[in-house]
């Protein structure tokens, strides 16, 4: 079997790389093929030295762009290399556009798309992922949903054929990378912080951070909150606080610190020393749970419903009394923080990656990965 493998932005890199070690350990090489959606040095190149991942075959160089032209370029790229390599079948993960740019391209070509993270629903359409998410799922011929409610999210959609609930592979991301991050990051010497004194803090949510109001109430959130704030920022928030002039104002705060995006092995050792984790990430959501710390959501909605009802998240919007309510009691009341804290992990037991390599094997072995007609 030879499959091709399509990522493009830092979430995908990290969640793939337990899939791209499961198949070699099965004498499985995949084809890798990248977009560039993501580009900066600590955006993407960090993750795949990080994460040992071989050298990628095509590295396609889309970069940024509206979602219509990002979407397009991507498509087009993708369609020449399967179209040179003929892969058996094609792996995405997520819900970017270079996953849905992968599906479309390689379903036209007849080329099966296996959708890693499949059936996750937000329920929000404004959201450019919730589209890329459904238009995905439908195109795809085998859906790797992480928990059963993904499942039947599938289900109610009418799709039920080759959907194997297998976890999600940040899990086996976390617990390959966790013990090491431990080991060998001085992160918290280098940025002076202590284990569980600060609160560690992500956002880079389109529908966040490109309006100026939101972003504002952002900011608001931030130079209130009580104690010691880390904050690696996307490139796409840097631009937009910049723009908007917000970005002083953070600086000049004194209890937070501003950092570039950081390696994986970094942000895994500060996730897993923060007291609180505040963020309007789908993988942090997921990495917050898995390591047993509290994460308070700055969105309305999430598509990781698992970690609101396993106790682990809650829901605080933009609304900053609300977050200051929600830090306020966790930092007071050690009762509620153990609660919150002791959510069980929704997402598996890490052996994801190894289930889906098994699983497609399989389908290829009996001659079942194909496009039904
Ligand atoms: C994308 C995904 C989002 C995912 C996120 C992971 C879509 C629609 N969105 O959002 O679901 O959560 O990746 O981080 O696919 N930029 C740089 N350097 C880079 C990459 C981006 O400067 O290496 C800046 C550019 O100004 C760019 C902006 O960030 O226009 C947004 O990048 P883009 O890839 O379009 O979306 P993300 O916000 O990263
Ligand atoms: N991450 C990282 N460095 C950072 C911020 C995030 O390594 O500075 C990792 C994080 O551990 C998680 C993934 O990137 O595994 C989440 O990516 P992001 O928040 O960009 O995207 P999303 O999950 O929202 O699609």
């Amino acid at each position: 079997m030879r499959p091709a493998i399509i990522f493009g932005t830092r979430p995908e890199i990290i969640k793939l790389s337990p899939v791209v070690r499961a198949l070699l350990e099965r004498s499985v090489e995949p084809l890798i093929v990248h977009t560039g959606q993501h580009y900066d040095y600590e955006m993407s190149e960090v993750f795949l030295e990080e994460l040992e991942l071989p050298p990628i075959d095509y590295h396609l160089e889309v970069g940024s762009g509206t979602q219509g032209e990002q979407t397009g370029k991507a498509m087009i790229e993708i369609e020449n290399v399967l179209m040179k390599e003929k892969p058996d079948v094609t792996i995405v993960q997520g819900d970017t556009n270079t996953v849905l740019a992968g599906a479309l391209a390689s379903v036209k070509l007849l080329i099966p798309v296996a959708h890693v993270e499949a059936g996750l629903r937000s329920f929000d359409r404004t959201m450019p992922e919730e589209i890329n998410r459904i238009l995905t799922d439908h195109a795809s011929e085998v859906l790797f949903a992480p928990t059963e409610e993904a499942k039947r999210n599938l289900e109610r959609e009418g799709i039920t054929e080759n959907v194997y609930v297998v976890g999600n592979t940040i899990v086996d991301a976390v617990l390959q990378n966790s013990e090491i991050a431990e080991k060998k990051s001085n992160i918290l010497e280098r940025l002076g912080l202590k284990e569980k004194e600060y609160i560690l803090v992500t956002a880079h949510r389109k529908e966040n951070v490109d309006n100026p109001n939101m972003l504002k109430k952002l900011v608001e959130i931030l130079e209130a909150l009580p104690i010691t704030l880390v904050y690696p920022v996307h490139p796409r928030t840097e631009k937009r606080l910049k723009a908007f002039g917000l970005w002083e104002r953070l600086e000049k705060a004194e209890h937070v610190i501003l950092t570039k995006p950081l390696a994986y092995l970094d942000f895994l050792k500060l996730e897993r020393n923060a007291k609180i984790i505040m963020t309007d990430s789908g993988g942090i959501q997921e990495e917050a749970i898995i390591l047993n710390v509290p994460c308070l959501t700055l969105r309305y909605n999430t598509e990781r419903p698992e970690t609101l009802k396993a106790g682990g998240n809650v829901l605080v919007g933009l609304e900053k009394e609300r977050a200051l309510a929600y830090v306020e009691r966790l930092l007071s009341d050690s009762e509620f923080y153990e609660k919150m804290a002791s959510a069980s992990n929704p997402f598996g037991d890490g052996k994801a990656g190894e289930r889906i390599a098994e699983i497609l094997l399989d389908l290829y072995t009996k001659g079942a990965l194909k496009v039904k007609s």
